[in-house]
């Protein structure tokens, strides 16, 4: 049989075909397949197998994996992609100990973005997107979600969004967009959240109309919105059709872990601090923790999610960059992985459930990203690795060989 590109010799696959987001103690449990190989054809894959059968195929293009490690494309469920400037002088405020959300507090941080965000053309916010972009799908990311939440008044938020989707359509990578309206509070409403929740909501049903975000965000979280405030908003884009997420316990443990599972969010991201009552919550519903490590480490804390512990409850959870220019300023899931191992004692075999198959349900695309699958599409990562153990182990470097995206060869 003829294929376009034909993947063999490969020392081991992870194919991460499973059904549903994979819960608590099941992330441990990883199928390796030694000595396989994989055809792809018309962007999909149309067969998995041995090596020794693969030499039925004649293929376009055969790549010899040489015995590395293959997995499927990496899903990045939580950035904030689409943002002007960049925050260097702050690193000074942080060496000093002034707090992140103090740095807010005094107009910097999300705020100085928002004002880098408002001067930038759609073209500037365009190129620097899709640079980003080229630097994830280089470190074996194949879907990202993104968010917006730099602009803060209707038309900078509308400009993120559409720079976004039309990111996603110049770009090889699939991008999956959130509205985060409601990331902070600007200047012009510091007395009155409230009345600015209210303007961000009247952007509901043109964002639908427009089909600009599938999910509304909003950062719960001490000196930014309530638990109540953030409840009536969410509420509010649930009966718009939105699916929402939480940035819940981030810095302060508010609640927002126990009110993701309240509203049936799809995902409840960073739970830094989520407390007890939370955790158990979260592993008895639907919700998927998106644990955010390399934010942790970026902001200098001292203590990390209790991941480990949500994972032996039972929770679903995943692992992100939270890619962003305050808190977390890196493309590099990878690092992630490693912060994830050595921070929150994940086991290489959650790890990799977390930042593929569980992903992709934080982000509604289970059926379609974070597996090999016959008949899915072909997004596949072949790494310079010898085994799944060796990512999270070598920190720090990115190490990709190969990255195929709908069938063809991206990066090699
Ligand atoms: O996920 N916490 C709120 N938002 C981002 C940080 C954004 C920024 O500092 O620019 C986060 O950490
Ligand atoms: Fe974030």
């Amino acid at each position: 049989m003829h294929v376009d590109l034909l993947i063999t010799n490969i020392g081991q696959l992870l194919t991460m075909d499973k059904k549903g987001p994979v819960k608590g103690r099941d992330m441990n449990n990883l199928t390796v397949i030694e000595g396989a190989a994989v055809a792809v054809h018309n962007g999909k894959v149309e067969w998995i197998g041995s090596a020794e059968e693969a030499t039925e195929f004649q293929a376009d293009r055969t790549v010899d994996a040489d015995g590395k490690l293959v997995t499927p494309g990496l899903v990045e469920p939580h950035t904030h992609l689409v943002f002007g400037g960049s925050r260097e002088k702050e690193m000074a405020l942080k060496q000093q100990g002034v707090p992140y959300l103090e740095i807010l507090k005094q107009g910097g941080g999300i705020l100085s973005t928002v004002n880098s965000t408002r001067d930038a053309s759609y073209d500037d916010l365009l190129e620097k997107a899709l640079f980003h972009l080229d630097r994830m799908a280089m470190h074996g990311i194949t879907t990202v979600e993104a968010k917006s939440g730099y602009g803060l008044d209707k038309e900078t938020e509308l400009k993120q969004l559409e720079v976004a989707k039309e990111a996603g359509n110049q770009h090889p990578l699939d991008i999956v967009s959130t509205f985060l309206g409601a990331h902070a509070i600007p200047p012009e409403y510091k007395e009155d959240p409230e009345a600015f929740l209210a303007v961000m909501a009247e952007m509901f049903d043109e964002i639908k109309e427009k089909d600009l975000a599938e999910f509304v965000d909003i950062f719960t979280e001490t000196g930014v919105f309530s638990v109540e405030q953030s409840r009536k908003y969410l509420l509010a884009a649930k009966e718009k059709g939105f699916d929402v997420k939480i940035h819940a316990d981030e810095i302060d443990p508010l609640g927002g872990t126990e009110l993701a599972v309240e509203v049936g969010a799809i995902s409840g991201d960073h739970l830094a601090v989520a407390s007890d009552e939370g955790i158990k919550q979260l592993a008895a519903s639907d919700t998927i923790g998106v644990i955010l490590p390399g934010t942790s480490f970026y902001l200098g804390k001292d203590t990390y999610s209790p991941a480990r512990k949500m994972v032996d409850a039972g929770a679903a959870i995943s692992i992100s960059t939270d890619f962003n220019p305050g808190s977390s300023v890196t493309e590099n899931l990878q690092l992630i992985m490693s912060i994830a191992a050595l921070k929150l004692k994940l086991s290489p075999e959650e790890i990799w459930h977390a930042v593929t198959v569980n992903a992709a349900h934080a982000i509604g695309r289970g059926a379609e990203a974070g597996t090999i699958a016959i008949g899915r599409k072909a997004d596949i990562v072949l790494w310079d690795a010898p085994n799944y153990m060796y990512i999270p182990y070598h920190y720090g470097v990115n190490h990709v060989n190969t990255v195929v995206k709908n069938g063809s060869v991206l990066y090699e």
